[in-house]
């Protein structure tokens, strides 16, 4: 037996070395062939993102995500208002007047329908009337965001419907916001998100405290307000044009600015 051994190790230190360097070179010489192999089919299918095409298909692929995302049970259902409703449903047959839908802005085709009544008209509406399908044909709608529609588009038309107002933000923005916008607190967000306008009434903005200027717009109420100023409105950018600002914030200015122009919280 000890004879045996004897024999195995009386190779060179040459030859021990050679067989090590080629044990190892054999298997590194694999490894490095399969990660250019490797490298090479991630080359030719490396996404072509700089096209235009490229992008949208990309944007396909995500959407079922980005859309899971948006429906996400957590997040509350954000009720669109009049006019993005309009511009999202309705336009499409309202404002070319296709199968003889009324046109929007168009006193001469609303006037006799007006006369029906606000609640009418929504009834129309969300039921379908004649070419008029249910909803304007879109199912997800709530009758909240049609009848802020029927009111867009009448109040266009020469009407003075007041559309259902949102829900308080407070309840739907959850626990911060239990508490009432405070007008106290608004004061400063004006301050510095909202003076830079309304202050100097550029662009036609309504200055704090104003009546004449506010008078019109205290109907929509705190709430519509809020809507407007979160979402915007003609010359008035969603939040200011500060996306960031905390909606709470928000709140607080809107407050301020219905306050001074003596609404009622
Ligand atoms: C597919 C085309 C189409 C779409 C989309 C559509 N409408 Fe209409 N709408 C019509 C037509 C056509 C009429 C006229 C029906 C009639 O009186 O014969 C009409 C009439 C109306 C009327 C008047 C009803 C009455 O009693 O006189 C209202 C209000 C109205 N639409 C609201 C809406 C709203 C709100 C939306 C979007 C949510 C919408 N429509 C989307 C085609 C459409
Ligand atoms: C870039 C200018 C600008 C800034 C900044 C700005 N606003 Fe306005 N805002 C306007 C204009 C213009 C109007 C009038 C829009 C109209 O009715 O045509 C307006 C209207 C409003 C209205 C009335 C909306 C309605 O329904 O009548 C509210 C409320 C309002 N702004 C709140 C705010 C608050 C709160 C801020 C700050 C967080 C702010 N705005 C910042 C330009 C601005």
């Amino acid at each position: 037996m000890a004879d045996s051994n004897a024999k195995m190790t009386q190779a060179t230190p040459q030859e021990v070395i050679i067989s090590v360097v080629a044990g190892l070179f054999a298997p590194l010489l694999a490894i490095f062939l399969i990660v250019q192999l490797v490298l090479g089919i991630q080359q030719e299918h490396k996404p072509d993102t700089t096209s235009d095409a490229a992008q949208k298909a990309m944007l396909a692929r995500i959407k079922p995500v980005a859309q899971l995302a948006a429906l996400d049970a957590n997040t509350p259902k954000v009720e669109k208002s009049g006019q993005e409703v309009y511009d999202a449903v309705c336009f499409s047959c309202h404002t070319p007047g296709a199968l003889g839908a009324p046109k929007f802005e168009n006193k001469g085709d609303w006037a006799g329908r007006l006369g029906q009544g606000y609640d009418t008209l929504i009834k129309h509406a969300i039921e379908g009337i004649r070419q008029m399908p249910a909803r304007g044909g879109d199912g997800d709608l709530s009758d909240t965001e049609v009848a802020r529609a029927v009111a867009y588009m009448a109040n266009a038309a020469g009407a003075s419907f007041k559309a259902p107002e949102a829900a308080a933000p407070a309840a739907a923005a959850g626990a911060t916001a239990s508490a009432k916008p405070d007008p106290a607190k608004g004061k400063a967000v004006y301050d510095a998100n909202c003076a830079a306008c309304h202050a100097t009434g550029v662009a036609g903005a309504p200055k704090p405290g104003d009546k004449a200027a506010w008078s019109a717009r205290l109907g929509q109420g705190y709430a519509g307000l809020y809507d407007n100023a979160l979402n915007g409105i003609r010359g008035m950018p969603a939040k200011g044009g500060n996306a960031d600002l905390p909606d709470a914030d928000l709140a607080n200015a809107v407050a301020y600015l219905f306050t001074e122009a003596g609404g009622k919280l």
